[in-house]
Formats: structure tokens, C-alpha cells, sequence
């Protein structure tokens, strides 16, 4: 069975942040991981901007740009920040493409066509920075909108509305028979729990919209953002070679838009006789030392910016291995440095160094025969099974707990001791010790993917080692 992994299709109205990049990097790390495991051919992977939003114009109106301006610029920022930070994606999505607006009116003319939209008056509160449409119990006690701290819009509008409540009962079933479909746990009893306290229905148009994909059936009103953002999945895949992807799709998204993926989404399929996409895992958000990341607070920190200090695999890594994918948790530069420090620089880097210089010195560079002291398969399963259930901290946890057990390997047996007195073992001891790289150095393709090609280059050809190079130099 093939992959169809998607990240969020990322608002332009700002630039990526570390809350962004960590998203889109444990997807990257699914998606090499699968084409580890099935080929290349057998991934998908779908990234994107999510343009037609009433932020949009704003942001644009506040650099003085013209929109298309604006947000060709901002598009390619996002694409060129993906590409620096050596994201895999194999498309990338702009929902101002025409075979988005395509996709987007054919699924809401099928919509309209199941008589499941009708037409009623919107009266309430809309939030622009969340583009959503908020009760009163979902503002804080000034009666702001909690995430953005803004007061939300009034609003009476003429919209179309889709009858979401009619799809309550089969969700929940649908849960409660699949509940894979849903993960990890604790969202999907957030969900559960959402689906039976009832579904309203939802206005699906805005009539005061100043940018938008236009109704098929009436012009004057333009498709409501977010009913046009989850399209995006369904475009990406409407070429005849793509097509047979929509069983597979799999969003990883963060925890704050998992109602529009898990029950908003779904149900738009199971409107028009679509199959539903396979599954949604929803991972948890980070502060930085404690504190929620904002402009306001002057910590938001460029994942460009880390990987100028640090290169991108300790971007990834740092990223990833401060708490596990799936729970809330705080990341913080001084985890991220004493990380780079210990177990990349110290851990991984030293150990490649000191191995292939060693194997140099003594048995002139040639690699020792496959090793038989340690079985690969074995040593992987953890590995597997840890990135088989998204636990991405997990894998990455256990290949450095394999960087150590080489290490002590190395310590304990004392090659550089050994070969003056007994080559023969020392061989051996090296041969265990290659082992291992080759191991790590195909565990890095996933986690450390420009290391695994300086890891490939120093193990050489299959006959002779390549020259040792510095994994992780020193920063300051
Ligand atoms: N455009 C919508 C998504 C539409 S998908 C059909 C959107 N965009 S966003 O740019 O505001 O955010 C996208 C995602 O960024 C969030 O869902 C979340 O995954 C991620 N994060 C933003 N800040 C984050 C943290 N501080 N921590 C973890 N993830 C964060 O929502």
C-alpha cells in the first residue's frame, strides 16, 4: 500500500516559525521513513500555503503590495524556507492555483447536489486570526478569542451552510469502530467527546469575504476558508496517476485545527459518497522556556536561524527529540544546544571520526568483512516499531542509545591498544564497530539525512573506507 502523507497548508501571512518547521519535519521523518521501507515511489508527500484567507489581504495591505504580489512572495518564502531546511515534499500546494479553484468548486457543486447545503443567516462572532467562527464559551474571560487575544468580529451574514449534524451519529461510530482513524488517544476522546455533546452546522461561505474561491452556484458569496484549505488534499491527488492515493491519505496536523480535520473534513466526504481519508494524528504544541511562542513576547525563533548555527540535522533533531510527537511540550535553546553538544558533536560525530580514522591507521583504510557480532535486523526492530506508531522521540532515542552502546564498545575494547599486540582480534573488534556504522549511517537517511550522506561517503565503496569528515563541528 502506498503513503499519502500531508502536512497543514501554512497561512502566508507571516513567515515559518519553529512551531511550523516542527510539523513539517516530523512529517518529512514519516515520509522517510516509508520510502525506507516501500521504495520512493510508494510516498507521497504534500505540503502548501493556505492563501485565500482575509489575512492575507490584510498582511498585504500592511506591506502596501498588491495581493497576487504578495502572496507569490510569500508562497516562495515558505517553499524556499521547506527547501533550505531539506523538507521531501513532492508537491507543494498553493490554493490560489487554478487546479485548486478547479477542485474546489466541482466538490462543492457535488456538495450542493446531495441537498445537504441550504441557505440561513450567519449572527455571531468570527475570529480572522483563527478563520473560524467562535460561540461564546469559546472566548476567554475579556471575551477575546484565547489563542489570538483579539476581540472577534460581529457578524450577520446571508451564508450557505453545511448540515454537519447529520453526520454526528456516523462519526461517532466511525470512531468507535476505527479509532485508528483518530490518534493519539487523548484527542480522539477530545473529539468523541466534542461529537457528543452535538453538532451545529456550519456556515461553509462568507459573503464579506475580499478573497476567495466563489460558490459554483452563487458568485457574490466566496467559499469559507477552511472549507477550501482541507480541499487541497483532494486536489493534489486529481491526476490520473495520483488518484488511487485518496484511500491513503494521512494528515499530521497540530492539535488546535484536529476538529476541522477529524470531523469537518470526514463528514464533507461522507457527504458526497467519497471515501474518508485514512487517518488524522494530531501532534501537541511547544512553548519556548515555558512561555507560548508570540511576536508580542519577542520569542519566536526563524528555523533558518538554527540551521545557520547548527545545520539542519540538528534543527530536525533538536526540534523532535525535546518531547514526544503527539504530547504538548517546551522546547528550549539550551536543550538544543546541549544536545548538539553531547549527543550529535559528542555522541554520533565522535564516534564516525574516531572509527574510521582508526580502521585507517590500522588496517589501511580496507573494510573489515560483514560483521557477524551484531545483528542489523535485530538492532532495528525498536527502531521500526518506535516510527511505525509516530513515536519519533522514541526512535530517536533508542539510536542514540545505539550510539552509546558502540561507544562503550570502542572504550572498553581498546582497538587502538589491541592492534599493536593482537591484529587479528582488533580486526574483529573492528568489524563489530563498522557494524554499527553501517547501521546508524541507514537510521540517519530518516533522522540525519545530510549526515547519512557524509556517513556514506566515509564508509566507502564497499572495499575501501572514504577519508573521515567532521559530522558536527563546533559552534559558537
Ligand atoms: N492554514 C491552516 C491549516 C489549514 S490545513 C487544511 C493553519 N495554518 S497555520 O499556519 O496557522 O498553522 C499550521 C500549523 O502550524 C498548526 O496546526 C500547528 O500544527 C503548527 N504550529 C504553529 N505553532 C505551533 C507550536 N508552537 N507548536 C507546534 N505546532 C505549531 O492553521
Amino acid at each position: 500500500m502506498p503513503k499519502f502523507l500531508t502536512t497543514p497548508i501554512y497561512y502566508v501571512n507571516d513567515v515559518p516559525h519553529i512551531g511550523h518547521a516542527y510539523c513539517t519535519l516530523a512529517t518529512d521523518t514519516l515520509a522517510r521513513y516509508w520510502r525506507q521501507q516501500l521504495g520512493n515511489d510508494q510516498v507521497f508527500f504534500l505540503t502548501g500555503t493556505d492563501e485565500n484567507s482575509q489575512k492575507t489581504v490584510e498582511a498585504a495591505q500592511k506591506a502596501g503590495l498588491p495581493i497576487e504580489q504578495y502572496l507569490d512572495q510569500m508562497a516562495a518564502q515558505w517553499q524556499t524556507c521547506w527547501d533550505q531546511i531539506g523538507i521531501s515534499y513532492d508537491d507543494f500546494i498553493r490554493t490560489t492555483e487554478e487546479r485548486h479553484q478547479k477542485t474546489v468548486q466541482s466538490f462543492l457543486q457535488k456538495l450542493l447536489e446531495t441537498g445537504h447545503v441550504y441557505k440561513g443567516t450567519y449572527k455571531g462572532l468570527y475570529c480572522t486570526g483563527c478563520e473560524s467562527f467562535k460561540k461564546p464559551s469559546d472566548l476567554d474571560e475579556e471575551n477575546n478569542c484565547p489563542d489570538h487575544r483579539k476581540p472577534c468580529q460581529e457578524l450577520q451574514e446571508e451564508n450557505y451552510f453545511f448540515r454537519l449534524s447529520a453526520f454526528e451519529k456516523e462519526l461517532i461510530e466511525l470512531y468507535e469502530r476505527e479509532p485508528h482513524r483518530l490518534e493519539p488517544t487523548s484527542r480522539r476522546n477530545e473529539i468523541m467527546q466534542f461529537l457528543r455533546e452535538g453538532l451545529d452546522d456550519i456556515s461553509i461561505s462568507r459573503e464579506t469575504a475580499e478573497i476567495g474561491i466563489p460558490m459554483p452556484n452563487d458568485p457574490k458569496q466566496k467559499i469559507y476558508v477552511w472549507i477550501d484549505a482541507l480541499i487541497n488534499y483532494y486536489t493534489a491527488v486529481q491526476t490520473p496517476e495520483r488518484q488511487d492515493l485518496w484511500q491513503e491519505a494521512f494528515h499530521i496536523v497540530g492539535k488546535d485545527i484536529t476538529r476541522f480535520h477529524s470531523v469537518i473534513w470526514p463528514a464533507m466526504h461522507l457527504a458526497i459518497g467519497s471515501p474518508i481519508p485514512t487517518g488524522v494524528y494530531a501532534h501537541g504544541f511547544f512553548t519556548i522556556d515555558g512561555h507560548k511562542m508570540s511576536k508580542s513576547l519577542g520569542n519566536v525563533i526563524s528555523p533558518l536561524a538554527l540551521k545557520q548555527k547548527y545545520g539542519n540535522d540538528a534543527l530536525r533533531l533538536g526540534l523532535l527529540s525535546s518531547f514526544e510527537f503527539g504530547n504538548d511540550g517546551d522546547f528550549s535553546l539550551g536543550h538544543f544546544d546541549r544536545f548538539y553538544q553531547a549527543k550529535l558533536a559528542g555522541g554520533l560525530g565522535n564516534l564516525f571520526n574516531r572509527v574510521v580514522i582508526l580502521i585507517h591507521k590500522f588496517l589501511d583504510g580496507q573494510i573489515p568483512a560483514p560483521s557477524e557480532n551484531i545483528d542489523q535486523n535485530e538492532l532495528l526492530k525498536p527502531f521500526q516499531e518506535a516510527l511505525e506508531n509516530k513515536k519519533i522521540k522514541t526512535a530517536i532515542d533508542y539510536f542514540f542509545s545505539v550510539v552509546d552502546q558502540a561507544n562503550q564498545r570502542l572504550n572498553e575494547t581498546e582497538p587502538w591498544k589491541l592492534a599493536k599486540t593482537d591484529l587479528p582480534t582488533a580486526a574483529k573488534v573492528f568489524t563489530e564497530l563498522y557494524g554499527y556504522l553501517t547501521f546508524l549511517s541507514k537510521m540517519s537517511e530518516i533522522l540525519l539525512p545530510e549526515s547519512a550522506e557524509k556517513m556514506k561517503r566515509m564508509l566507502g565503496d564497499g572495499q575501501n573506507l572514504g577519508q573521515a569528515e567532521i559530522l558536527f563541528p563546533s559552534v559558537n
